[in-house]
């Protein structure tokens, strides 16, 4: 068994330790909103947090994982300022890498608050997206992090 704690919800589940993390959390979890791209590391659509930092949950095998803080696009509140700039900036095209983006731009601001363009594109380099809305994105996350100074939550 392993025990495993997402969104701060303690799990134990019968799972061979090699499985990459992100298939427990869609197969085993339900939890759908992180999703598959490459299976390689490269893409990002699969970004969760493991204690706060972004990684490639697609690269983890999920016994690595275990008794540390994973979350995922479902952990971020709704209210987070990150999720409201994206709505405000109408960032998502297709969407698919959109919740693997959401994640880097939650933990680059965590490290970084006022980021500039060059933070942003060398932080944000892991997360591809097909449909090219990297324009936008950088606009959400200045506006996400202007507002973590006017009382919207980090
Ligand atoms: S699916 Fe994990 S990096 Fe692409
Ligand atoms: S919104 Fe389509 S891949 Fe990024």
């Amino acid at each position: 068994m392993i025990d495993l704690v997402v969104n701060g919800k303690k799990y134990s589940l019968d799972v061979s330790p090699d499985t990459p993390l992100l298939w427990v959390i869609r197969d085993k979890l339900h939890l759908s909103g992180t999703k598959y791209g490459c299976g390689l590391g490269i893409c990002g659509a699969c970004t969760v947090h493991i204690d706060g930092i972004a990684q490639h949950s697609c690269q983890m095998q999920v016994k690595d994982a275990a008794g540390k803080e994973i979350t995922t696009i479902e952990g971020i509140p709704e209210d987070h300022s990150v999720k409201v700039a994206w709505q405000e900036e109408d960032v998502s095209q297709c969407g698919w890498c959109q919740p693997g983006q959401i994640m880097a731009a939650v933990s680059l601001l965590k490290t970084k608050p006022q980021p500039g363009d060059s933070d942003i594109d060398s932080k944000m380099t892991g997360n591809i997206c097909r449909c090219g809305t990297y324009q936008r994105i950088r606009r959400a996350i200045h506006k996400a992090s202007k507002m973590t100074g006017e009382g919207v939550k980090k």
